[in-house]
């Protein structure tokens, strides 16, 4: 799966990682209660485009909000159901007690996983291991998993406050795994070796974010597959995007 990143995973990387590989894609974060002001730039950001499998991420707390968000969402082909994001580690965020800090909360996040499914749509969580180091002794992420009926949890192996220099704790997987629950595994993932100890563990997938900006292919290569040269998928890329968006960012790829 390619990872939701904030100014990267916008529908023309979406398309290329689904075509030479990523099973399922899932857009950048976006607060529901904005997308319920119906503000045309949110609105965009959550555009499909094409019939490439898309998890929708939403985050936000407000329970009536999201309600009212899903009664007036029409999907679009390519829609395949909503992410909720308790991983964005931002400070203005925490603050505002969304993102991470949704994480030891799994009677809230219940609700509005229920709310999602009462509307009829697919619905997984992407979460960190807590807040901080504490909360992820206290294993407020197994209390989640237990507690919430998502069809799957992707899990970023990191705490909040933990930076991308410190290795992924992939110690904590066989332990989401005995949960019964199915488990994405994410953080660090880049190779062969990598996805084969995942599916050792029993994790049901796995998920990838920084490894794909250099290199979108990288599905194709961890599946085997037979690819064009990485610079023919660029121009694709380029073109694509200038075509939707009028622009490009030679940050992305
Ligand atoms: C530029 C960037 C933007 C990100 N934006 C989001 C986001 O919008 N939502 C989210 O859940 N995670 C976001 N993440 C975290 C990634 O989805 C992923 O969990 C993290 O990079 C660890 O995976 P990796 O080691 O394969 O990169 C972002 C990461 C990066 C590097």
């Amino acid at each position: 799966m390619l990872a939701p990143m904030e100014k990267v995973t916008d529908s023309c990387f979406r398309y290329i990682c689904h075509k030479y590989g990523a099973d399922l894609t899932f857009t950048e974060q976006i607060r529901f209660e904005t997308l319920v002001k119906k503000n045309k730039s949110a609105l965009d950001r959550i555009r499909l485009y094409d019939d490439t499998p898309t998890m929708i991420q939403i985050m936000g707390k407000d329970e009536e909000k999201l309600g009212q968000f899903l009664k007036e969402f029409i999907p679009e082909s390519g829609f395949q159901g909503f992410n909720l994001n308790l991983g964005c580690p931002s400070q203005s965020y925490v603050r505002q007690g969304i993102g991470s800090a949704m994480i030891k909360r799994p009677t809230k996040v219940k609700r509005m996983v229920d709310i999602i499914k009462d509307h009829g749509y697919n619905v997984n969580v992407k979460l960190r291991l807590g807040l901080t180091k504490a909360e992820k002794r206290e294993k407020v992420y197994l209390k989640l998993i237990e507690k919430v009926d998502a069809d799957f949890f992707v899990v970023h192996a990191r705490y909040r406050s933990e930076s991308y220099e410190r290795k992924a704790d992939w110690k904590v997987f066989p332990e989401c795994v005995e949960t019964g629950k199915a488990i994405v595994a994410n953080g660090d993932i880049k190779t062969k070796e990598d996805v084969k100890k995942m599916k050792e563990i029993g994790c049901v997938g796995v998920m990838i974010g920084r490894a794909t900006m250099s290199n979108p292919l990288i599905f194709g290569q961890l599946k085997g597959l037979q690819l064009p040269p990485v610079k023919s998928v660029k121009q694709e890329y380029i073109k694509l995007s200038v075509k939707r968006t009028g622009t490009y960012s030679e940050e992305v790829f």
